[in-house]
């Protein structure tokens, strides 16, 4: 890996990847190339593809219908940070005011320099580890404002993280409307454009589309990354499939609002952006302020989307996730929610948990209810005491009871909440996020804290340290249950209104900062109504998030499919719960329910003493198989192998990094007379190796299975299912 800086070009490589931009002799930074890996670039060529000069000069003054007649207008330059009104009226990643009320920015290039240590990116989520930076420097003499271009590129990862910092150098007071992390400005558009959409119990639906003239977009302004769509882009050269063709892919390490978007412009050239969505964003940056935008990490694969896929998995392994839990087996867990929900007492806990115990699960985490006086979702949120009347002997005693048996302790909080009946409302109703003259609006009967005031992020750390503390606590379900609306703080000044969205994301991480810092032990699940809130940011605390409140083993199919595109199965909280299924009332195979449930972090959502002894029979070799296997279905290198948009089966394996050992799985959604068994290519095998399948005791090279594939009889009935555990036996010679 290396940055290499000459008088025009600045060029980052690693040993698969190049990122080059160069510098104009007037001092705008241009964007020349990002891909595979390349020695040399002779500029001549990017720059008559932009219909630049040969020389690369640009100037302000030009035609903007022959540039060789006059200079040349920025409306053509393919740009590092493109800024609105000297001329390119596409759209721009800066956005900023001055005191006199004009909003152009003119940015100029001042210097680069490598740092080896990656600076802080000051209280927001960021990559880390070994890698190299570079600083990139541009000023506005006008606004004295300099922006700061941070690019970080790794050795292991195909992939470079972007980030922008922004000084007021002067004494005016600016305003930023619009700041992004990410502009990348690709020489064509000849892409289709991947993102995700969805819904509550639907999270994360691919959507693949060509792009065509003007923008399209995915963004939300729900206060959280949301349900609906995730910080994530994907540009696909046509015909790109799982493994071939090339794929140019962002992902945003932040868990609020955001923006992620292209533009295709009048000469068929498309312009990627991404960061805060600055519907709704206003930044007063005074004389001496500094503003970071959140960073944005960009990956490159030349091997289609498992190989998109392998990159975001290696940075979300090796650069974004911390703690004793990365890396580490994850505890298999029983959650009492699908079990009791609000209905239970320290008795119906304690059955539970002992059952649990006995057939081998390791945490037993105690959901929603055992706080205030909460016995339906209408009350409590705020008040995190115990309700005695359901736990007369406290949460410390429970919490005994349970580790006497042997098992961790877990507890759902949803500490960014607050209940209009509650204590904490009654003595602070100007705590939450509201616009005073305006009824508030609940939705699942609560208001959200206002979590850009100082004391209401130290009263929520007090609150959820104190529990931590006093019950011994192990785990933590951190729950965000509800959106924004009627953006308002009591808080913060008539100018910074705008603001809340973002200072409510940087009180949150403070927080969880803080209590990462201060409780190492604990492992914490994020969590928002299921998958609302699944992004790069709350992963950097949160080693694992809560994928989606559908438990039915189908729907998890397509779910944990499309999630696999970000991130990896040990990001993923996957649970096996009753049947009929509480979301769907469908019925699946408790076989079924365990093979998908094990392709993330592995656990129940079901009272176990509901079971037949069949069942728990099932349950006890579903434990057994997931404590010998899970350093490789939670780290091993997860490949997509069929998927469950495009017919009744879904497939997926997961490879030890040696490829000595693989797990494949499949899953028929529904059963057909009269067919051939399902033919399955495999990936990511060692082609010379010879695998023997444990449970036929079939041997196979690597090379056949991964090229004519394999064959999986299935049993009968709906949503059947069969998984296969593949150990090399002997190691041939490389082919
Ligand atoms: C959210 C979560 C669920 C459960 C409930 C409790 O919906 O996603 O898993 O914890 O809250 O109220």
């Amino acid at each position: 890996m290396e940055i290499c800086i000459s008088n025009e070009l600045i060029h980052l490589r690693n040993d698969r990847i190049s990122y080059v931009m160069g510098i104009s002799d007037e001092g705008f930074v241009t964007h020349l190339y990002f891909g595979k890996r390349l020695e040399s670039l002779n500029t001549v060529n990017i720059y008559r593809r932009f219909g630049l000069p040969e020389s690369g000069k640009i100037t302000l003054s030009g035609c903007q219908l022959d540039p060789s007649l006059n200079g040349l207008l920025l409306d053509r330059v393919p740009q590092e940070y493109p800024s609105f009104g000297l001329g390119d009226n596409r759209q721009g990643s800066l956005t900023v005011m001055q005191e006199d009320g004009t909003t152009t920015v003119d940015l100029r290039y001042v210097s680069a320099i490598v740092t080896e240590e990656k600076p802080k990116l000051s209280g927001l989520p960021a990559t880390f580890g070994t890698n190299k930076t570079l600083l990139l420097t541009l000023f506005d003499a006008l606004l004295q404002l300099e922006v700061e271009l941070r690019y970080t590129i790794f050795d292991d990862c195909d992939a470079i993280a972007r980030s922008a910092v922004l000084r007021n150098k002067g004494k005016q007071r600016l305003v930023i409307t619009n700041a992004m992390s990410l502009s990348l400005d690709m020489p064509d558009a000849n892409y289709d454009l991947l993102t995700l959409s969805g819904a509550w119990a639907r999270e994360r639906e691919w959507v693949r589309r060509p792009l065509v003239f003007g923008e399209q977009s995915v963004s939300t302004n729900y206060g959280a990354s949301g349900h609906t769509t995730s910080p994530f882009l994907a540009l696909l050269t046509p015909g790109t499939t799982e493994t071939q063709g090339e794929v140019y892919a962002a992902s945003l390490v932040y868990s609020g609002n955001f923006y992620a978007g292209v533009e295709v412009d009048r000469f068929r050239k498309a312009r990627v952006r991404m960061g805060l969505n600055k519907d709704g964003f206003a930044w007063q940056l005074a004389g001496g302020d500094t503003f970071c935008t959140p960073e944005a990490v960009l990956v490159y694969s030349a091997h289609g989307l498992d190989g998109m896929s392998r990159q975001f998995h290696c940075i979300c392994t090796n650069h974004l996730v911390r703690g004793q839990y990365a890396k580490a087996p994850r505890p298999i867990l029983l959650n009492n929610w699908e079990a009791t929900y609000f209905n239970f007492n320290e008795e119906k806990l304690l059955k539970i948990a002992q059952t649990a115990a006995d057939v081998g699960i390791e945490l037993f985490v105690l959901d929603d209810g055992w706080f205030g006086h909460r016995d339906n979702d209408t009350s409590s949120l705020g008040d995190w005491t115990t309700d005695l009347r359901k736990l007369p002997d406290g949460l410390p005693a429970l919490s005994k009871k349970i580790h006497a048996m042997g098992l961790k302790f877990g507890l759902w909080f949803e500490p960014e909440m607050i209940s209009p009946d509650s204590d904490l409302f009654r003595t602070h109703p100007d705590w939450c996020i509201h616009i005073d003259g305006r009824p508030n609006v609940e939705s699942r009967h609560q208001l959200v804290l206002d979590l850009s005031r100082p004391e209401v992020c130290q009263h929520m750390y007090n609150a959820v340290a104190r529990m931590l503390t006093d019950a011994k606590i192990d785990y933590v379900k951190w729950d965000m249950n509800r959106n924004f609306t009627c953006i308002g703080s009591s808080y913060l000044r008539r100018d910074q209104q705008m603001e809340l969205p973002h200072r409510y994301m940087l009180g949150l991480y403070s927080v969880l900062e803080r209590l990462t810092h201060d409780f190492p032990h604990v492992l914490f699940e994020s969590c928002a109504g299921g998958g609302g809130r699944f992004d790069m940011g709350m992963l950097h605390y949160m080693p694992q998030t809560w994928c989606s409140d559908n438990t039915d083993a189908l729907c998890r199919c397509e779910i944990q499919y499309d999630t696999s595109l970000i991130f990896p199965p040990f990001a993923m909280g996957a649970h096996v719960s009753a049947v009929p299924n509480h979301q769907t009332g469908r019925i699946t195979p408790i076989s079924t329910r365990g093979k998908v449930a094990m392709s993330g972090c592995f656990g129940y959502e079901l009272d176990l003493n509901k079971l037949s002894a069949d069942e728990l029979e099932e349950v006890r070799k579903q434990i057994r198989f997931v404590k010998a296997h899970r350093m490789i279905l939670l780290y091993g290198d997860f490949h997509r192998l069929l998927s469950p948009w495009e017919g009744k089966d879904t497939a997926w394996m997961a490879v030890s990094p040696d490829q000595k050992q693989a797990i494949f799985v499949l899953v028929r959604s529904h059963a057909t007379a009269y067919e051939m068994p399902p033919l399955v290519k495999l990936q990511g095998l060692h082609p010379a190796f010879v695998y023997k399948i444990q449970e036929t005791g079939e041997c196979y090279t690597g090379a056949e299975l991964m090229q004519f594939g394999l064959c999986c009889p299935l049993p009968d009935g709906d949503v059947a299912s069969v998984s296969y555990v593949l150990e090399a036996v002997t190691e041939g010679e490389d082919q």
